[in-house]
């Protein structure tokens, strides 16, 4: 683990010209955050775990708690003119009580748990006439039984709360196994609900940029290219009709506006022969908008936040006609990405993005970028710099 120097927090004044950005969680999302903030000048405080963490270790302003208390985001708020996010994770109830105290979270707590419960966001999404696959909550046994009899089997269960990268969603072949399942989470207090099975096409992403005072902008359409329930590739524009487009980015900004979303949404999509469904939101940058930082005028970080302080959104235009990203996910006999940095980067036009993480098997380790005139070409340049990037030791 290479080691960063943390040098004293610059002194944001809370009443000063530049406001005080605080970022909850130091992942991936928040270090890319920073840099946007670097270009900026915009102070930047960030609350972390633990003093390795992705964005930690390029931070001057980090502030270390292993638990993210009431006590804990408190204080921290304390010192932040807006309050911001790189998860999920804090428990609405805190998120509220923060909002009750007078913290600003942007986005804030009622807009976000669109994205903490899938639950919610279902039921908020269908009653706004959105589309969405048919669904329930399973409250009881013989509640999945149910729903795979009147649907068809299989069916997806999927956790209310705290699923990410496939882990929470489970594909249900029969009343058997949803009844394990089902007994399974009760013991472990996990609140499930069952949805269709979705004969997808393709999988979109459409993301958009919202102020607080309303004005929004959206980023073209994109392709997720998923394995094993993990976004592996994005491919921009999505390779779907234009009118297809046209509604993803219609759907995302309608929801925005709907929510009252500040900063970053992702609308994760199903494109399917009956038309678009709405999979799961995300308010914060999303990875489905990493291609961002060289295929669009402004990327979604610095326009994350733009939108969080209130300022005026850049342009989200397409940079080059074809944008093709890969995420380095950590093989199974795979080395450390580090080792093969300059290798990876012979490959002409490969924009190498790594998260000082450790390689472990099946964790998101960075991402390349290629930006050119045709798809499949960036798209076989940005996979050969991502196969050196995580080819065994040697290999
Ligand atoms: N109803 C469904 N029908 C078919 N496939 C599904 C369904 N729901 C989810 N999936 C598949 O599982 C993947 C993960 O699901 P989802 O996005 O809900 O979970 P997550 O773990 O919260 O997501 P993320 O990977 O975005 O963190 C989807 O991208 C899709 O490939
Ligand atoms: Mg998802």
């Amino acid at each position: 683990m290479r080691k960063y120097e943390l040098r004293s927090v610059r002194t944001g004044s809370l009443s000063g010209a530049v406001p005080v950005v605080g970022i909850v969680s130091a992942g991936q999302l928040a270090r890319m955050t920073v840099q946007a903030a670097i270009s900026l000048d915009v102070p930047v405080r960030l609350l972390s775990q633990r003093p390795d963490d992705s964005a930690a270790m390029v931070t001057p302003g980090v502030e270390v708690a292993p638990v993210f208390t009431r006590e804990v985001l408190e204080r921290f708020a304390a010192g932040c003119d807006v309050v911001t996010f790189d998860d999920e994770l804090v428990p609405p109830q805190v998120l509220r009580a923060l909002e009750a105290a007078g913290h600003v979270l942007r986005p804030p707590s009622g807009a976000k748990l669109y994205a903490q419960d899938k639950l919610h966001q279902r039921v908020g999404l269908a009653g706004l006439g959105l589309p969405v696959p048919a669904f329930r909550a399973v409250e009881g046994p013989g509640d999945i039984e149910a729903f795979g009899r009147e649907h068809g089997w299989p069916v997806v269960a999927k956790a209310v709360r705290g699923g990410y990268d496939g882990r929470g969603v489970w594909v249900l072949a029969d009343a058997a196994a949803g009844e394990r399942l089902r007994r399974e989470a009760a013991g472990a207090g996990t609140q499930l609900l069952v949805e269709q099975h979705v004969a997808i096409v393709r999988e979109l992403a459409a993301l958009v940029a919202r102020r607080p005072s309303g004005e929004s902008v959206t980023y073209a359409v994109v392709e997720t290219v998923q394995r094993d329930g993990m976004c592996r590739e994005l491919l921009v524009p999505a390779p779907v009709a234009p009118g297809v487009a046209r509604e993803a980015a219609a759907l995302a900004g309608r929801i925005a506006e709907a929510i009252g979303a500040v900063g970053i949404l992702a609308v994760e999509l199903f494109e399917t022969a009956e038309g678009l469904l709405v999979n799961e939101l995300a308010l914060r940058p999303h990875n489905s908008g990493h291609w961002t930082i060289e295929g669009a005028a402004t990327s979604q970080f610095e326009n994350h936040l733009r939108a969080v302080l209130d300022w005026p959104l850049g342009v989200p235009d397409l940079a080059a006609p074809a944008v093709a990203t890969v995420n380095v996910v950590g093989a199974a006999h795979g080395g450390d990405p580090h080792a093969a940095l300059a290798a990876a980067l012979a490959v002409p036009g490969a924009r190498v993005h790594l998260y000082g993480k450790s390689a472990r098997p099946g964790r998101k380790l960075g991402h390349v970028t290629v930006v050119g005139d045709r798809s499949d070409d960036a798209r076989e340049r940005a996979n050969r710099a991502v196969a050196i990037l995580t080819a065994g030791k040697g290999g």
